[in-house]
């Protein structure tokens, strides 16, 4: 949930470090930190809030001469929101300095020794902990590299770290377990940090470290070793194909504007090799070796527990699939959950990095299933350790809000449905939509979608003038769109911490429907497809006790409402595919209406690597 980078070199370290630290301020943003060396001494500089604030104090330092440092922007898992308490951390001795992303769970019990060896604990961490352990394994290991494994071979949990030491103010450790770290490759410098836009500037030759891996680097050099036997490995270097404009806001206000417009792109991306030359099948050649899943459970948090749930109304309705959609958190602890032959898994996660996601696909490999993995970040844990792995090509989401890889992510689910439609071959097409008219409508979307996304930005900016003062927001819809009236909620919630709840729009009247009054407006999904006289139904039912209702539709519907926003009209289940970009310009518009950190609500982090 932190970011982190080391980096050394031939340019002034720190500056290098802050800028990648404004790069992995998505991670987690309530304090910040750097530390290089000066005159033989560390330096740390930390504060609390948001980078600006470290910037301030930095501006006062002498900071050019330091050509090895790093940094770390933290979301608090151990410890309230506080300097004390933001790294890097110094050992005891000052002689070594830290920085952490993960939880260190055993740490309790190593303090306790730590503390009746003498040492003392200024901050509430876990990684102050690890540090004084790596001092402390060093009086029996005077080589750094090996008192570093020592301790970490001590060290429960999940951990990126970067390690630095006063006395060789020239190279940097690094080293990861569960939690993601890079390791970037320059000309006459090298990097490390928690994802790869912290360094993109510089390079695009990178290395996915394993769990389990130590680096030893400096400007010119580097190691990798094996944390169990210090054993060198040897990872081939690979080339990334983002480039800086993809990670930058590109004259947009905000990374989440800049995202929802990508999402014709990110479309055509997802679409690219996906179909065949003759447009009448639909390619996945790294699942052509495994069976069609008899039953697929699909596993994933939040957005793309959303995506799961819309999923699942295709694979169900074209590829006659039968699936169950679990939320990762829940599923990890049903001790007795079995998975029958040919059941399958599939866990979706943009960051690949998600605790609890990677903790429901470890135990579902564990308990004999075939995992596939859909992920957006290349050389993640859960592309890694699935069975086979999916990319969204969403390309980097840079908003903690996520909204393209939504959107990548139920394309690729209609895909698959048609992909294994096609491969079971005993789906009753007669009952069906021809395959390859599915196909046409799904390669049809970016245009549609591109030709849309402006009107449907003003109009959400109309309405958000509307409708900024309301306290509570319901989201309704039904089938299809129900999944999308969670996802609209979600959303509405995390950027502008308006109280919104997303539900099936038939459960309205199960009691939900008593909160309903003029101040308590409703966002109806109505679009025109064989269950909009049932929605319509649900949309009379909150005018009645005078909901102000607004109806999301396409034209020419018989409904009437205080606001009607018409979509371009799909065909049914396709309708989410500008469903989705309206509800997102809807909830970017009121929270930025309302002054909210629309790129950085507060309390989140974009990559939930705790559980
Ligand atoms: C909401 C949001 C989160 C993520 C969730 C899962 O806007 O971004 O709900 O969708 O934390 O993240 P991934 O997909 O990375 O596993």
């Amino acid at each position: 949930m932190c970011g982190i980078i080391g980096y050394v070199g031939r340019r002034p370290a720190v500056p290098v470090v802050v800028e990648g630290l404004h790069r992995l301020e998505y991670r987690g943003y309530d304090s910040a930190g750097v530390a290089f060396v000066r005159n033989n001494s560390f330096r740390v500089i930390r504060a609390k809030g948001k980078l600006g604030a470290l910037e301030e104090k930095l501006a006062s330092e002498q900071t050019t001469t330091a050509t090895c440092a790093m940094g770390h922007t933290r979301w608090a898992t151990h410890g309230v929101p506080a300097e004390r308490n933001a790294h890097p951390h110094c050992s005891n001795d000052d002689s070594l300095a830290i920085v952490h992303n993960g939880i260190i769970e055993n740490f309790q019990e190593l303090k306790a020794e730590l503390a009746a060896k003498g040492y003392v604990f200024y901050s509430e961490t876990d990684t102050e902990v690890l540090v004084n352990l790596i001092a402390e394994c060093r009086k029996d290991e005077p080589e750094l590299l090996r008192a570093f494994a020592a301790a970490l071979r001590r060290a429960r949990g999940a951990y990126a770290v970067c390690l630095m030491e006063r006395n060789a103010p020239d190279t940097f450790y690094a080293a990861r377990m569960s939690a993601p770290l890079i390791f970037g490759l320059g000309t006459g410098e090298n990097f490390a940090a928690s994802d790869i836009p912290a360094f993109l500037p510089y390079t695009r030759k990178v290395i996915f470290l394993d769990d389990g891996d130590i680096v030893r680097a400096t400007a010119r050099d580097y190691d990798i070793f094996r944390l169990e036997n210090l054993e060198p490995v040897a990872h081939e270097p690979q080339t990334v194909l983002w480039d800086m404009q993809a990670a930058q806001k590109n004259g947009y206000r905000h990374y989440m504007l800049k995202e929802i417009f990508e999402q014709p792109r990110v479309m055509t991306d997802v679409l690219a090799g996906r179909i065949s030359e003759q447009g009448d099948s639909v390619l996945f050649p790294e699942l052509d070796s495994l069976p069609v899943p008899v039953r697929l459970h699909i596993v994933a948090c939040g957005t793309s527990w959303h995506s799961a749930l819309w999923g699942r109304h295709l694979l169900e309705d074209w590829a006659r699939i039968p699936v169950q959609v679990e939320i990762a958190s829940e599923f990890r602890h049903r001790d007795n959950f079995l998975f029958e032959r040919d059941e399958m898994a599939l866990v979706i996660s943009q960051s690949g990095e998600t605790a609890d996601t990677l903790a429901a696909l470890r135990i579902a490999r564990e308990r004999g299933a075939t995992v596939i993995g859909l992920c957006n970040i290349i050389g993640s844990s859960i592309a890694r350790e699935a069975t086979a792995v999916l990319y969204t090509q969403a390309g980097p989401e840079i908003s903690v809000a996520s909204t393209k890889a939504m959107c990548s992510q139920m394309l690729m689910l209609a895909l698959l449905a048609l992909y294994w439609q096609a491969r079971r071959g005993n789906t009753d097409e007669s009952r069906q939509i021809p395959r390859g008219q599915r196909i046409s409508a799904l390669v049809s979307l970016p245009a549609v979608l591109g030709d849309a996304l402006s009107a449907m930005h003003e109009k959400a900016r109309e309405l958000s003038r509307k409708y900024a003062k309301a306290d509570n927001f319901f989201y309704l819809g039904r089938g299809h769109c129900f999944p999308l009236a969670l996802e609209g909620a979600l959303k509405l919630k995390e950027l502008s911490y308006i109280h919104a709840e997303g539900y099936a729009a038939g459960e309205m009247k199960h009691g939900p429907i008593a909160l309903v009054d003029p101040a308590f407006p409703t966002f109806a999904i109505a679009p025109d497809d064989p269950l909009f006289p049932k929605t319509k139904s649900n949309i009379v039912e909150v005018q009645a006790r005078q909901g102000k209702v607004i109806a999301l539709t396409n034209e020419g519907t018989d409904l009437s409402a205080d606001d009607i926003w018409t979509i371009p009209r799909l065909p049914s289940p396709l309708a989410g595919f500008v469903v989705l970009p309206a509800l997102q310009l809807f909830s970017y518009e009121m929270a930025d209406y309302l002054g909210k950190d629309v790129d950085q609500p507060r309390n989140l982090a974009k990559s939930v690597t705790v559980e």
